[in-house]
């Protein structure tokens, strides 16, 4: 028998499965939903459009993103149950609730554990839609007002916006949404997709997958991170300078703590998702006459850059971007997990398609074995 191979801590530069899904290159900056370049999708895509090729590989028809669209709006509309729940669950993070609730969607789903290929699929589609819906209600429920029922105007961003606001939202705020969710779709074998992907891969259902995939992005290393680095900027202050900004990440520095928002596990160059945000960022905050939260993360990043050689990743520059939308805080990971609802689903229905069970090896290094067995009489210093 050959000895396990021993990988390197966090599992980094491990390959663990193959993926037709999304392919990134962390020296080049390079990040493609089945082959379509992230800058071009960013341009020219609508999310429903990057939900269509990101479970299909290919963009999709005009009839096929009329089905879509229809399946969305149908989906959208949450069991009262949930509805009441989310009303009795005492307050707190809203990515605790978003977990409860997420998963106490399995309870009203027709095809919940049912395993065929299409009704993981319709699962696929029903859950996304659910999940704006979910975090809208959660805004909703924890400001103390009452819900809004999903406007029938189609367009997922602009549907999301209306469900949390009760406003019918402009051009510009929804595409921002829309590029935003387009921007946070997928990133191959992320913590959350890959959470996802070992709980599919011993066939259990779509709603646990996605139930740890939620789960696993609360975390500050991961999707958590948006939110630390609005916390940041509030510390740094609504009136503070650029220079206070300075001041404040060098002192976190010289603490040897991690600034929120910069570094990355795979991206040795610019986060190509991190490109957009800024200009998001920088364009959000001159239209609506609040420019400041940009240029303190402007300045912030500057200083990292140069002191630690660091790059912004996907979270950094969203918070402002949320921010200067008017998105509640607490509701910046939920609405990362809106997006990437669409990456979770789409690689668990891969893994389904080619399942093999994920249970890798650990490294043992315990006490040596054999260890004599010592009675409890005996257990004295043991
Ligand atoms: C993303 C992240 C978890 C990647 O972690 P990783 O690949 O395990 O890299 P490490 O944490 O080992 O970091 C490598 C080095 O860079 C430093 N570093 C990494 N991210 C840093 C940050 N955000 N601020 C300051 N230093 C950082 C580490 O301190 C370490 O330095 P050292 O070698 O002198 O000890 C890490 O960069 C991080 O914690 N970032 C902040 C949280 C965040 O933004 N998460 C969202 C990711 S999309």
């Amino acid at each position: 028998m050959t000895a396990p191979v021993v990988a390197k801590a966090g599992l980094e530069d491990i390959v663990a499965t193959t993926s037709a899904i999304c392919y990134l290159d962390g020296q080049r900056g390079v990040l493609a939903y089945a082959g379509y370049d992230i800058h071009d999708l960013a341009e020219h895509a609508t999310f429903e459009e990057v939900c269509f090729l990101l479970w299909h590989r290919r963009l999709p028809r005009r009839a096929d993103l009329g089905d879509l669209q229809t399946a969305f709006s149908s989906a959208r509309v949450l069991p009262e149950g949930i509805v009441r729940l989310a009303r009795q669950l005492p307050a707190g993070d809203a990515m605790d609730t978003l977990r409860t609730l997420a998963s106490a969607l399995a309870h009203y789903d027709p095809d919940a554990n049912l395993h065929t290929s299409d009704a993981n699929y319709r699962k696929a589609v029903r859950l996304t839609a659910q999940m704006a819906s979910l975090v809208a209600l959660i805004g909703r429920v924890s400001a103390g007002q009452g819900t809004i029922a999903p406007d029938p105007v189609p367009g997922f961003a602009a549907s999301f916006l209306y469900m949390l606001t009760g406003e019918r939202p402009g051009p510009v705020a929804v595409r921002a949404l829309d590029i935003a969710l387009i921007l946070h779709a997928d990133h191959e074998l992320n913590a959350s997709t890959f959470a996802a992907r070992v709980t599919a891969a011993t066939l259990s259902d779509m709603h646990s997958a996605i139930v740890s995939a939620i789960g696993t992005l609360k975390g500050p290393l991961h999707g958590g991170a948006n939110a630390d680095v609005m916390r940041m900027l509030l510390e740094i202050g609504e009136h503070a300078g650029p220079d206070r900004a300075e001041e404040h990440v060098r002192a976190r520095l010289a603490r040897k703590e991690k600034i929120p928002g910069f570094g990355h596990r795979v991206y040795r160059t610019e986060d190509p998702r991190a490109t957009h945000l800024r200009r998001m960022s920088r364009e959000l905050g001159e239209q609506t006459g609040r420019p400041h939260w940009y240029e303190l993360s402007s300045r912030i990043e500057s200083v990292v850059t140069a002191e630690k050689g660091l790059y912004p990743n996907v979270d950094f520059y969203s918070a402002s971007t949320y921010y200067a939308m008017g998105i509640p805080m607490a509701l910046f990971t939920p609405l990362f997990a809106v997006s990437r609802m669409a990456g979770w689903t789409a690689h668990v229905l891969e893994q389904y398609a080619n399942n093999r069970l994920i249970r890798p090896r650990a490294d043992y290094v315990g006490p040596a074995y054999p260890r004599p067995w010592v009675a409890l009489p005996d257990r004295h210093g043991v």
